[in-house]
């Protein structure tokens, strides 16, 4: 069930069946010569709705922009700044929870996310611990690749050339679920170098074409419905996991 393709009696009426909500989370932020703009926020999204096809769990609106200030090098990135994800989460996270969501789970597509997600968290948390009061949620971070099964079978896809960033496992994901958006470019070395990540002229300069240790030509549709339908199994598994986690106070 998609919570922005529902009215809000269907969404009371979920809330009497289940208090678990997924929310996709990512980045609107370059992606190499190939990689779209869109990628980090369009894998969790494109998972979480494969999941929500066979099973019944509610996926909200995906938070499509978050901490990529080290790529605002390249054009069409947008970031927020770290205080500034840390405030929206938490009203995402209020909203939510003020309908009743107990147990809000955020499906991650941008390792450069983690810090701040972490910290939203615990800023949210500390608001009942300085009361020293039960907070009533449970928050849970996941990123698309850590699922179970996920990465073992990105590294039998791809031995060589995966990388970091523009990687081809998540634009395969991309490449299966919009076909008549895959995009080619000559491109060289191969296999993008490695390095630090700080601002983002220094990013420019170390990762001239964006990417980090990947050769995104690996990519293709048919490997990436293979990590969809392995990740939507995983999430099924872990969201029903995560909801039946009980209270202690
Ligand atoms: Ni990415």
């Amino acid at each position: 069930m998609l919570l922005h393709q529902s009215t809000w009696p269907e969404i009371e009426a979920f809330l009497t069946r289940s208090k678990t909500v997924i929310i996709p989370i990512g980045s609107n932020e370059q992606h190499g010569p190939t990689g779209l703009l869109g990628t980090d926020w369009m894998c969790p999204e494109i998972i979480a709705t494969e999941a929500q096809k066979t099973a019944d769990i509610l996926v909200g609106p995906t938070f499509n922009i978050g901490m990529a200030q080290h790529h605002l090098g390249f054009p069409g990135t947008i970031s927020l700044r770290p205080s500034t994800f840390i405030a929206a989460i938490g009203d995402w996270t209020r909203s939510l929870a003020a309908h009743g969501f107990d147990k809000i789970y955020f499906l991650n597509g941008h390792g450069g996310n983690v810090a701040t997600i972490e910290a939203a968290f615990s800023e949210l948390y500390a608001e009942a611990s300085f009361l020293r009061q039960p907070r009533g949620f449970s928050l849970k971070l996941r990123n698309w690749w850590d699922l179970k099964g996920v990465m073992r079978l990105a590294e039998a896809q791809f031995p060589v050339g995966h990388g970091s960033h523009a990687t081809p496992s998540e634009i395969s994901v991309t490449q299966w679920a919009y076909p008549n958006a895959i995009k080619t470019a000559d491109y060289s070395p191969k296999i993008a170098p490695t390095g630090p990540i700080r601002e983002a002229l220094d990013f420019r300069a170390r990762y001239p074409d964006g990417r980090m240790g990947s050769d995104p030509a690996l990519a293709s549709p048919q490997k990436g419905g293979e990590l969809v339908n392995q990740a939507a199994l995983s999430l099924i598994e872990e969201v029903a996991s995560f909801g039946g986690e009980p209270f202690l106070v």
